[in-house]
Parts: C-alpha cells; structure tokens; sequence
C-alpha cells in the first residue's frame, strides 16, 4: 500500500497474527514457544542442544545409544511386521538416528514420519537421513503436532508414535492432559507411543540450562521478537528488551520471559496495532515443565495408557517412557 494512501493497510489474518492480538492483549501478555522454530530459531536450537549446561539432550542421547536394543523392541509390534514410526516435531533427528540405525540392522520393515513446523529443519534431516542411512523410507510432514495427529489414523499400519526431548514440557498442564488423550484415542492397541521427559533434579542445575552463559538461549528467546518485526511489520528494538527464566520447584517448571527494559510502544504495521508496554512489563514465552515419575504414571493413566517400560540414565536426569493403550 503506497505512503501516501489514507485507507489502513488491510488487517493480516494467519494464526500468528491472531496469536500474537490475542496473547499481548492481556495481562500478562504472552506469546506461545511454539513459534520460537522459525528457520533461525531451530537453528539456535541447535546450538543450544549443544551447549554444556544443557543436559537433556545429551542425556536422552546416552539413554538411546546404551539401551537401543530394548528401547526398539518394546516399540516395534510383533513378528517385524510392517509399521510407520511417527516423530513429533523430530528437529534434526540426532538421537532418533540411533534407534532408526539399529531398526535398520535388525531389517525391521518400517517407514519413518518426521513431523515439524520448520521446512528448514524437515528438509535439513531429509538430507542428510538420505546420506547417512540411504535405505530408510522417510516420509516427512511439514505440520504442527495437532495437525499431525490428524494423519495419525487408526486403519492404518501398526504404528509407534516418538515425541522426544521433553517437548511435552512445553504445555500447560490442561493442554498436556487433553494433548495426550487426543494422542491416545488414535492409537489401536498395538500401537506404542515413546515420550521423552526431563526429570526434576537440582534446582541449580535445571535453571543453568535456560540460562546459558554464551547467551544462546537469551538469542533464540529474543529471536521471537526478530520474527515479529519480520513477518508482521513490528518494531521491536531488541535493545531494549532482556531474556529472565527462573526455575520454581513448586510448580517443577522453568519459566521464560523477555523483559521490556524500559516504557516503550511496540507498532505493529500490518496489524494496525499498537501495544504499549510498561518499565519492566514482561511477556511470558515459555513453560518447561519437568517430571517425577509418579506423575508420569498418572498423566499416563489419566490418558488411558499404561507404561510399557521406562527407561532412564544412572543419574536419573531424564525418562524415556514407552506407553500402550490400556485394553
Ligand atoms: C525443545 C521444548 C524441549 O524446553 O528444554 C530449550 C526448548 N527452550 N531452551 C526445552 C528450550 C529453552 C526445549 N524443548
């Protein structure tokens, strides 16, 4: 629309402009860690599984490489019948490859879903899936969970379903229990499910993870704000804004913030929107929530799914959990 016309430019109407009307326009303003994964942010991600204060990846990694043999066959149905093994926002796949390497020398028959909202990260793991295991059948899905457990049928092949990396600490604890049970009411009974959760622990080291001293993890926070400017037009002046997360051990949930450092109104130009925002006014962009294991067995039961096996590394750090639907 020219400068010079006295009509507001059209209102954009996609579910990130949506979100973000909605989620700063109350109190307190907050914005959803899902779209954290633009292309640059699962980048950053990236780096953050790399860092040395964050343990889960690494740890859930150990889990995999040291018990790969049991992990698989509590997944895969009986008889090396045919199945399709599903991931839920499968990222660059690093400790999937594992299990996927030992399925393949074990001549499972069994196609791999990759599903993500990032393109970049879909077809990064593509790539290189095609170059370091040429045999697999991939079949990736460009999609949010939620869309994704729409193609999740119950007609199909037996199926196993992974969601890795503590992902599932990102919901709300009503969010979680809903999302589960959806997940559930998809799966016939040979169906298994594999759910990696981050364990509680010290407090100490649970906060160093989200608060990494290179400032990776303040980068991929603020980054949201970067996204903003660029897909609706706002202003953010990243100069003024800070990444806060704190661990609170009464809720078992890190909690992150990015801080507005000093007054300032924030325009949006293809919303026609303009948000103000106080000294020091924050907009909450993430829950990490982390687990015991009695909670584990209720969410599960809660969802109609029995635990299959739970494993775990010798500090207890960390829980992949492989659930079945309860007969
Ligand atoms: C990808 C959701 C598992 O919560 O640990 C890492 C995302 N945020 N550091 C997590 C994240 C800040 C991560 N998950």
């Amino acid at each position: 629309m020219p400068a010079s016309s006295s009509a507001p430019a059209p209102a954009i109407d996609s579910a990130l402009a949506n979100h973000v009307r909605q989620g700063l326009s109350r109190t307190p303003k907050t914005l959803s860690s899902m779209y954290f994964y633009d292309d640059e942010g699962s980048r950053l991600f990236q780096q953050i599984m790399q860092l040395p204060e964050y343990y889960p990846t690494r740890t859930e990694l150990g889990i995999f490489t040291t018990q790969q043999a049991a992990i698989t066959k509590a997944l895969r149905p009986a008889g090396n019948q045919p199945f399709r093994l599903l991931e839920l926002g499968a990222g660059d796949g690093l400790k999937t490859k594992v299990l996927l390497r030992h399925l393949l020398e074990e001549k499972a028959r069994f196609t791999y879903e990759p599903v993500d909202i990032s393109s970049g990260a879909l077809s990064g793991l593509a790539e290189s899936l095609q170059k370091e295991l040429p045999q697999l059948q991939v079949e990736p899905i460009e999609a949010d969970y939620f869309s994704a457990l729409a193609q999740v049928r119950q007609d199909a092949a037996p199926k196993a379903v992974l969601f890795l990396g503590s992902n599932i600490g990102n919901f709300l604890p009503d969010d979680r229990q809903k999302f589960l049970q959806q997940l559930s009411s998809y799966l016939a009974p040979a169906d298994r499910l594999l759910i990696g959760f981050d364990l509680q622990k010290d407090p100490r080291l649970i906060r160093a993870a989200y608060d990494d001293t290179q400032g990776v993890t303040a980068a991929f926070n603020l980054n949201l704000l970067t996204r903003l400017n660029r897909e609706l037009g706002a202003d953010f002046d990243l100069e003024h804004w800070s990444h806060y997360t704190d661990y609170d051990p009464l809720y078992g949930a890190v909690r992150s913030f990015l801080v507005s450092r000093r007054a300032q109104t924030v325009h949006f130009a293809d919303l026609n929107l303009r948000v103000p925002f106080a000294a020091w006014e924050i907009i909450h962009t993430e829950n990490s929530y982390k687990f015991t294991r009695p909670q584990i067995e209720e969410l599960a039961a809660a969802a109609d799914l029995r635990v299959v096996s739970f494993f775990t590394d010798e500090r207890q750090y960390f829980a992949d959990v492989v659930l079945a639907p309860v007969q």
